[in-house]
């Protein structure tokens, strides 16, 4: 009940966000990000890193890219502990609100083919796979599954 009535907002990461954005990534993946990599995105004009913050903190963040008329989702993760409660959806909902916004045409991404949840979430928002990128992951040699989610129709463009 108590998780029902919790207020959550999205906000940008600010500098001061950073433990709270470092803390979910090692928890969430099993090959975390350094923390350099969401520092450049800090100077990056096109990149973006929002974060769904409750009443206990950041619980989860999204990593975009608005390049021309794509967005590219880098990453997008949630606390573990506070995984299966919509985060991850609430915040994929605010990416593609966003594309939508910046008369994007399209919004992709690659997702480790072993990675069967967050395939799972895409899925649900329109998202389908496209292609393989094999070996695309240096950690395990894994293989990236491309998803493709189509904002307007080619036939109009
Ligand atoms: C993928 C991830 C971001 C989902 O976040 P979340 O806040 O748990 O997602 P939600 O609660 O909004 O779930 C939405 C849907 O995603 C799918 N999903 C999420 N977790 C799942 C799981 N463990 N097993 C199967 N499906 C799952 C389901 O379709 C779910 O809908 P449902 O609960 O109605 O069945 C989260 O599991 C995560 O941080 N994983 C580690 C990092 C990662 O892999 N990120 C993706 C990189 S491309």
């Amino acid at each position: 009940m108590a998780d029902q009535a919790e207020k959550f907002r999205i906000l940008p990461m600010r500098r001061d966000d950073l433990d709270a954005v470092l803390a979910i990534e090692r928890a969430a993946h099993r090959w975390p990000w350094p923390a350099q990599i969401f520092i450049e995105e800090f100077d990056r004009s096109f990149a973006r890193v929002d974060l769904l913050h409750g009443q206990e903190g950041v619980v989860a963040f999204a990593n975009y890219w608005l390049m021309h008329d794509e967005v590219h989702i880098l990453n997008l993760a949630t606390a573990p502990d506070v995984q299966r409660r919509g985060h991850g959806a609430t915040l994929l909902g605010h990416v593609i609100a966003f594309a939508l916004r910046h008369r994007a045409r399209c919004l992709v991404l690659e997702v480790r083919q072993s990675n069967l949840p967050a395939q799972s979430l895409y899925q649900k928002f329109g998202f389908r796979p496209v292609g393989i990128r094999p070996h695309y992951y240096v950690e395990n040699q894994e293989d990236a599954v491309v998803m493709l989610r189509e904002l307007v129709a080619p036939a109009y463009r």
